[in-house]
C-alpha cells in the first residue's frame, strides 16, 4: 500500500524557495514516520522564466505566476510562502480563508500593526501556522533547550546570542531586499532568529530591552534588466544590532546581529550560562557541543565537546555516528517534517504567528529604544 501524501504549493521561487524544496523531498526519505508524504503540487512566481525553470528542476507538477491561483485551487494543504516579507500578511490570510496550513518565512511581517491583523485573521479563519525559524531545528539549540529544562546547568543567569554574516560589502550592496520597506529591515530579517532562539533556547519571554542598530551601506544596485549599468537604491536595511534584554524569568541576554563579518561567512551561536554550568554551541561547527558543570573535582571540572548525532535531538535521521554532521539542508528537512505532521494530524506547529509576533515586537521595541535611548518594555 502506498504512503499517505499531502498536497503542497510554494510560492517565491528565490534562495528559500528551493530550500524548502530541497526539504520536501527529503524529509520523506529521512522520517519513515512523517505523517504524509509531501506532493510538490503546484509552484508559483511573478518571474515566469524562473518558475518554469525551477518547477522542472524541483520536480513540480504545475507552475503559475499569481499566487491567487493558489488560494483558489482546493487540492492543496499546505501553501509556503518565500516572498518578500511585505508579501507575506496578504497571502498568509487569503490562504488561511481557503482552510489551507500555512508555512511563512521570517521575518513574518513588516510592522508590528501588520503581524497583529495576521493573528486576529488566524483567530478569525481557526487557521493553522507555521514560521519558517528554521534554526530551531539545529539539534544542538534542542540540545541546550532540554539541558535546561532538565535543571542541568542550574538556574540560567544569562544567555548571550549571536548571529554574524560575512558578505560585507558586496552582499549588503546587491542583496535584494534593500529597504525597511520591504524587510522590516536588515535587522528583522537576520536578528529575528537570535531574538527567537533566545526565547525557544531558555523557554522564556522578553520583558524589556535595550539596543541599538546600524545601516553600513546605504545604497544598493539591482541587475539592470536591459543589461545596463546597475540602477542605483537608497538602502535603509539595518546590517547591525546590539540588544540587551530582560527575560520575564529574570535572565539577562545580549543579542548582537551583524553583517558586516567580510569574508567570514555565517555563523549563528549561542552561550547561556546557569549557576552550576554553561551551555556553548555555534553553527558554524554544528557537530560540537560544549558543556561545562562546575562539579568541584579537578578531573571532571571545565568544559567538554559532546558530539551531536544519533543520540540527540532528530538523531533519528541522521547517519549512525556522531559528528558525521548536520547541515542546513537537514535542518530545513526537520522543518518539513514538523509541518507535515502538524498540518496531517491537526497538531499545533510552534513557532505559529503569535510567536512571531513577540519576535517583531522586540524588533520594533529596539528602535524605539534606539530612538529614545531608553529601555523598552515589550
Ligand atoms: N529562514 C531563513 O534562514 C531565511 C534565509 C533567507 C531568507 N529568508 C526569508 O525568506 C523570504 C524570501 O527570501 P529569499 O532570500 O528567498 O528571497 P529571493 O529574492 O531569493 O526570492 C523571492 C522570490 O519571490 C518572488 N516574488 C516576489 N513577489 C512575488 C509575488 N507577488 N508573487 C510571487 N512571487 C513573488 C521573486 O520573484 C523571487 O523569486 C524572506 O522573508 C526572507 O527574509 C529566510
Amino acid at each position: 500500500m502506498g504512503r499517505k501524501t499531502v498536497n503542497v504549493a510554494l510560492i517565491g521561487v528565490g534562495f528559500m524557495g528551493s530550500e524548502h524544496s530541497k526539504a520536501y523531498s527529503l524529509a520523506p526519505v529521512i522520517f519513515p514516520d512523517i505523517a504524509a508524504v509531501p506532493v510538490k503540487k503546484l509552484i508559483c512566481d511573478i518571474n515566469e522564466t524562473a518558475v518554469r525553470k525551477n518547477a522542472e528542476q524541483w520536480g513540480y507538477e504545475e507552475w503559475c505566476t499569481d499566487w491567487k491561483e493558489v488560494i483558489a485551487r482546493d487540492d492543496i494543504d499546505i501553501v509556503d510562502i518565500c516572498v518578500p516579507p511585505n508579501l507575506h500578511s496578504e497571502i498568509a490570510i487569503e490562504a488561511m480563508k481557503a482552510g489551507k496550513f500555512v508555512m511563512s518565512e521570517k521575518p513574518l511581517t513588516t510592522t508590528v500593526e501588520d503581524c497583529e491583523k495576521l493573528v486576529a485573521a488566524t483567530k478569525e479563519y481557526h487557521g493553522r501556522s507555521a514560521v519558517a525559524f528554521n534554526k530551531r531545528r539545529w539539534p544542538a539549540v534542542n540540545f541546550a533547550r532540554k539541558l535546561i529544562k532538565d535543571g542541568v546547568i542550574g538556574t540560567p543567569l544569562t544567555y548571550n546570542g549571536r548571529y554574524l554574516q560575512g558578505g560585507g560589502d558586496e552582499f549588503a550592496k546587491y542583496y535584494t531586499f534593500r529597504s525597511n520597506i520591504l524587510t522590516g529591515g536588515g535587522f528583522a530579517d537576520s536578528c529575528s532568529h537570535i531574538v527567537d532562539m533566545c526565547r525557544f533556547i531558555l523557554d522564556d519571554q522578553y520583558d524589556e530591552v535595550v539596543g541599538t542598530t546600524e545601516v553600513f551601506w546605504n545604497e544598493a544596485f539591482e541587475a539592470s534588466k536591459d543589461g545596463g549599468e546597475p540602477v542605483r537604491h537608497e538602502r535603509d536595511a539595518e546590517d547591525m544590532s546590539m540588544i540587551i534584554a530582560r527575560m520575564k524569568s529574570g535572565v539577562t541576554a545580549t543579542l548582537y546581529q551583524s553583517s558586516a563579518y567580510a569574508g567570514a561567512g555565517e555563523d549563528i551561536s549561542f552561550e547561556v550560562c546557569g549557576t552550576k554550568g554553561m551551555v556553548r554551541w555555534s553553527g558554524a561547527n554544528p557537530s560540537v557541543f560544549q558543556l561545562a558543570l562546575n562539579t568541584k573535582d579537578p578531573e571532571t571540572d571545565g568544559t567538554k565537546s559532546i558530539l551531536m548525532g544519533p543520540a540527540h535531538p532528530y538523531g533519528q535521521a541522521v547517519p549512525p555516528l556522531a559528528g558525521f554532521g548536520v547541515g542546513v539542508v537537514d535542518c530545513m528537512s526537520f522543518q518539513a517534517y514538523e509541518a507535515v505532521n502538524a498540518c496531517v494530524n491537526g497538531t499545533k506547529y510552534t513557532p505559529d504567528f503569535c510567536d512571531a509576533l513577540e519576535v517583531i515586537k522586540v524588533c520594533d521595541a529596539v528602535r524605539e529604544s534606539k530612538k529614545k535611548r531608553a529601555w523598552v518594555k515589550i
